[in-house]
């Protein structure tokens, strides 16, 4: 057992919480996306590009509906989870909509131990490593996962974000903030009034240590870009200000909110 043993286990059971809150809500469209919406942002739809025929290995992948949407253009998809819930979801969904994604369940560290095949894309998006103390064994799984030749692919909220107190009314940690946040956790960002309780575990990460994590695992930095605007309404205080890009109030155009990197393993 790990020393973060008991934090993964507590953030285990709150996303089993949530994940049944976000599969039933407005705010991930599952109704849409059965329909064949896409739930994908045209952030990573321009950046990672065309998948078909492509292996993709999503991290993170909650309860699979960006997983599935990359299988609809015609990736072959694994997606891993934490969740055991999220993974039944998935599951679920891939064989409502007749695709062949397969999804596991473990720690995303622990990959390697559950799939033992290369990938030409490693994608992950919106919302994940905040979950993981130390990125150094992240980015070396990443590496492990990939064939030479291929890429991984981060859409992530930016580290300044994470700065701010959840009303963004002050700075509440500093930007290189290396320990853990614990939160007791009454909500969550698709239901404010939810019934989920317990408490979560967090990390902020700065753009540093992401970046030197992946180049430590050997990866190369193929692009790097940062945007002003979120393609989801998931902080409190937003506007939207043009139609699927979302601003803090108050601070509109003022800060980086997402950023991405694409890094290649040669
Ligand atoms: C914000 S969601 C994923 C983001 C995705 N863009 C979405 O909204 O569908 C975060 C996911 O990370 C998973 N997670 C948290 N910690 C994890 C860990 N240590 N290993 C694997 N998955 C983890 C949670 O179960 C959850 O499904």
């Amino acid at each position: 057992m790990s020393n973060f043993d008991q934090y993964f286990n507590a953030n285990k059971e709150l996303w089993n919480q949530r994940t049944i809150v976000h599969r039933d809500s407005e705010f991930y469209n599952l109704a849409g996306f059965k329909k064949g919406e896409t739930v994908l942002t045209p952030i990573e739809l321009a950046e990672v590009g065309d998948v078909n025929g492509k292996k993709l290995l999503h991290l993170q992948c909650h309860f699979g509906m960006d997983s599935l949407d990359w299988a609809r253009r015609g990736a072959h998809v694994t997606g891993v989870d934490l969740s055991d819930i999220a993974i039944k979801e998935a599951r679920s969904l891939n064989m409502e909509l007749g695709l062949s994604a397969e999804f596991v369940c473990c720690n995303v560290l622990d990959t390697a131990d559950y799939i033992k095949q290369e990938f030409d894309i490693v994608f992950t998006s919106y919302g994940t490593i905040g979950w993981l103390p130390d990125l150094k064994p992240w980015a070396n799984m990443i590496s492990r996962m990939l064939k030479p030749g291929g890429f991984f692919y981060i859409a992530e909220f930016h580290p300044v974000i994470w700065m701010f107190d959840d009303d963004f009314t002050h700075i509440q940690y500093a930007y290189e903030n290396r320990e853990v946040i614990v939160t007791e956790s009454k909500e969550t960002y698709t239901d404010r009034n939810a019934d989920i309780r317990g408490k979560e575990y967090s990390w902020n990460h700065s753009i540093s240590e992401v970046l030197n994590a992946l180049i430590g695992a050997g990866l190369t930095i193929a692009s790097f870009n940062e945007f002003m605007y979120s393609p989801y309404p998931c902080f409190q205080q937003v506007v939207e200000i043009e139609m699927g890009k979302w601003h803090i109030k108050g601070m509109e155009g003022k800060l980086p909110m997402v950023y991405t990197i694409r890094a290649v393993k040669q």
